[in-house]
């Protein structure tokens, strides 16, 4: 078996709040691995739809993605497009509202893969999003499908934009997810499906460090 220190790949797919952003970040710093938030870079891209006006006009605007540059910096912790931090951006209701429909365009997608295998070259890393286990990196050496009820996903999701103050009802934040979920899971292009090689975790009434020490023992144990 690979040792973390070889070059490993550990992806993790789930719905909208099924807590694989805050896990996958937390593995990435215990293990010291490179963190990708792929949702992050569907969300720099409905950004630059908004700034360029061009959301309607999707010809239009895989031409800007092919040539715009995304990058990570701090560690996944801030995103950059065309050189401009966005990472506050990326976290509006418009974006929230948008990406689905963005993320669905085959185009779109296949320059983000791209992008996000050229990343994972790069060194052991922690991937997480909707198709990370299926097609961004199938050969992974640790894939995981994290979910929870959608009642506790809207939830976590309420707690987080009362924390930075968004004004928001917990009904509304329900409907945006489940919106979101049937958008993902239904989409032709790389619809949202666990891998059949992925193991499940649920994380209804977890914590987020028990999915995290779930995880590293996972890993841990098939070194
Ligand atoms: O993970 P996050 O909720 O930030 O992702 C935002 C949206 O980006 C998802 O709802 C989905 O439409 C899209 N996405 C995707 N494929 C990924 C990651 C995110 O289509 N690998």
């Amino acid at each position: 078996m690979k040792q973390i220190g070889d070059h490993v790949t550990i992806a993790i797919d789930g719905p909208a709040g099924s807590g694989k952003s805050t896990v996958a970040r937390r593995v990435a710093e215990k293990l010291g691995l490179l963190y990708l938030d792929s949702g992050a870079m569907y969300r720099a891209v409905t950004v630059l739809a908004i700034q360029n006006e061009v959301e309607n006009d999707i010809p239009k605007l895989i031409g800007l993605v092919k040539t715009c540059r995304i990058n990570f910096e701090d560690n996944g912790k801030k995103i950059l497009l065309n050189s401009d931090d966005v990472s506050i951006q990326i976290r509006t209701p418009e974006v929230n509202k948008l990406v689905a429909d963005i993320a669905k365009v085959p185009e779109i997608r296949n320059e983000i893969v791209k992008h996000q295998q050229k990343i994972g070259e790069e060194g052991s890393i922690i991937a997480e999003g909707r198709d990370l286990t299926t097609i961004v990196f199938p050969d992974a050496d640790f894939k995981f499908y994290l979910d929870a009820s959608v009642k506790e996903r809207a939830k976590r999701r309420f707690a987080e934009l009362q924390a930075q103050n968004v004004d928001t009802t917990l009904e509304a934040v329900e409907t945006e997810i489940s919106a979101r979920d049937e958008k993902d899971t239904s989409r032709e292009h790389s619809p949202l499906r666990a891998a059949e090689d992925a193991i499940h975790v649920d994380t209804t009434g977890k914590t987020i460090e028990e999915v995290v020490d779930f995880i590293v023992d996972q890993i841990s144990n098939q070194k």
